[in-house]
């Protein structure tokens, strides 16, 4: 049944690239800076509707929904759903922005897969059977770095709905984070940080506060990439609420952490 996800990922992303005149197509959220387009709704009531067919009892959690219920997350099979993760980038014609659409079985996850329609590069994890990427027509198996933190190229988010609370705190994480690597990255897209890590691209990546729609795949990605995500404090992370979030590979993270980077 997953094998149908991509296909369908694949479809929906068209709608993104039909997007015109996307300025007239933008509304306010609560948050900083914080907007949606008719465009995130029109992919995410496609992407509803085609994954229904495939899990008719599946709880559906999407970011432009007004009733989610990540309470159930762990009692039922979710399907978590970013529609456009990188709106903002894809406002402003960034083409840095993709979908990404995560199942859940009980709190954990099942299957992840995320799709960049610019690149037309789509990464895939299935729990225990690894994480692949198709690109050009083949399907390349991934995994994360060997880097040592002083060798790594790292990444970070804003957590730019929050940017009074939240703000300097992600700066000041950043600044720590770059005086002891080659140098740090900023996409706009977290699924498609989390997607460079597990690629073996970025070799830690953090921001202070990631939604589960924005990590629910690309955490599976890692974790069959071999690599680590968690909360700053090392604790798991959660799919139920908002949460800080660090990713690498083992060894560079590892390094980032006992340097107490993250707090
Ligand atoms: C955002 C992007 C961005 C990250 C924000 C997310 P959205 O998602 O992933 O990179 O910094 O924290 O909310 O709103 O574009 O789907
Ligand atoms: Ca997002
Ligand atoms: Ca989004």
């Amino acid at each position: 049944m997953y094998e149908y996800i991509p296909g369908i990922m694949r479809e929906a992303a068209k709608i993104m690239l039909s997007a015109h005149d996307i300025d007239a197509a933008i509304t306010e959220k609560t948050g900083d800076a914080n907007f949606v387009t008719k465009y995130d709704v029109a992919v995410e009531e496609f992407l509803f509707a085609e994954l229904r067919k495939l899990l008719p009892h599946a709880v559906i959690i999407g970011e432009e929904s007004d009733n989610n219920h990540t309470e159930l997350i762990r009692s039922s099979v979710a399907l978590i759903i970013d529609p456009i993760d990188g709106t903002t980038n894809f406002i402003h014609n960034y083409r840095t922005s993709c979908i990404s659409v995560g199942i859940c079985d009980h709190g954990t996850m099942a299957y992840g897969a995320i799709y960049n329609p610019y690149n037309d590069i789509l990464y895939r994890a299935e729990r225990g059977c690894g994480a692949f990427m198709e690109v050009g027509g083949k399907v390349i198996p991934i995994h994360v770095s060997d880097r040592a933190l002083a060798d790594s190229l790292t990444g970070y988010g804003t957590s730019p709905y929050y940017r009074e609370e939240l703000g300097r705190k992600t700066f000041e994480t950043a600044w720590a984070l770059f005086q002891h690597t080659r140098d740090i990255r900023r996409s706009g897209s977290a699924a498609l940080d989390l997607s460079a890590v597990a690629s073996g691209a970025i070799d830690v990546f953090f921001e202070c506060r990631l939604s589960p729609w924005d990590i629910a795949a690309g955490s599976l990605l890692i974790e069959e990439a071999g690599g680590v995500i968690m909360q700053f404090d090392g604790s798991p992370i959660t799919f139920e609420k908002p949460c800080p979030i660090a990713a690498g590979n083992p060894r560079a993270l590892k390094e980032a952490m006992d340097l107490g980077i993250f707090r």
